[in-house]
């Protein structure tokens, strides 16, 4: 592998999406290959799946819900991240695995060793190299989320456990997570993210 695989993650309302665009426009710029992905989804079958999955008038129990959601990662890594990867390309992703470890193993209560355990077979050594977690209460996050789907539409507690959830998994693995702080304007949020990412890849802030 010779690229580089980051992951923006956090609880809905973080400002992930605009932040992931920006990085990836930041990394082209200075002539870096970037493949810009989001989860679920950025394949036929993955967007299939994530219809399956997001549908807000689906019925989906939780572990059907944590193997589509790995079966939609599994896809999305054998057709587009690791090719990406191993060309030397960067990846820069909304969401990744650490999404089902918070939301499924966190927030579904389903934990997060047997998650992570579904989830690595089909990922082999495509897995984010570092993750931006953009951090926010759970109330907040709601409050600023536009349209809610089947998941983005469960309770405050539901996405508190989430929160709870992504801050063990920064704690557990402090070498992979970059955590900033989201209250701020996105601006400011930036800032921090690409300083972060300076630093790690010594990448010129010029031009
Ligand atoms: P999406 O439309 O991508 O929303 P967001 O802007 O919040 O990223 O919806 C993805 C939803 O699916 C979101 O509620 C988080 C949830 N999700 C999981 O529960 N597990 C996962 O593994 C992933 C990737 C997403």
């Amino acid at each position: 592998m010779t690229g580089h695989y980051i992951a923006l993650e956090g609880i809905e309302g973080t400002g992930k999406s605009t932040i992931a665009v920006r990085l990836a426009e930041y990394l082209e710029k200075r002539g870096i290959d970037v493949l810009r992905v989001r989860e679920p989804g950025g394949t036929v079958t993955g967007e299939r799946i994530r219809h399956v999955l997001l549908d807000p008038g689906g019925s989906v129990a939780p572990w059907s819900e944590a193997l589509l959601f790995s079966a939609a990662r599994a896809q999305l890594a054998h057709e587009l991240v690791g090719p990406a990867l191993e060309s030397g390309s960067w990846v820069v992703s909304d969401r990744s695995v650490y999404s089902s470890l918070a939301y499924q193993g966190g927030g579904r209560g389903l934990g997060v060793a047997a998650v992570r355990a579904v989830n690595e077979p089909g990922l082999g050594k495509v897995w984010p190299e570092m993750v931006i977690l953009l951090r926010l209460d759970a109330a907040t996050g709601l409050a600023r989320q536009e349209n809610a789907d089947r998941i983005g539409g469960e309770g405050v507690e539901f996405q508190a456990a989430v929160a709870t959830a992504f801050d063990e998994l920064a704690t557990g693995e402090p070498d992979r997570f970059v955590v900033v702080d989201a209250t701020d304007d996105v601006e400011t949020v930036w800032r921090a993210v690409i300083e972060r990412v300076e630093d790690r890849w010594a990448i010129s802030s010029q031009a």
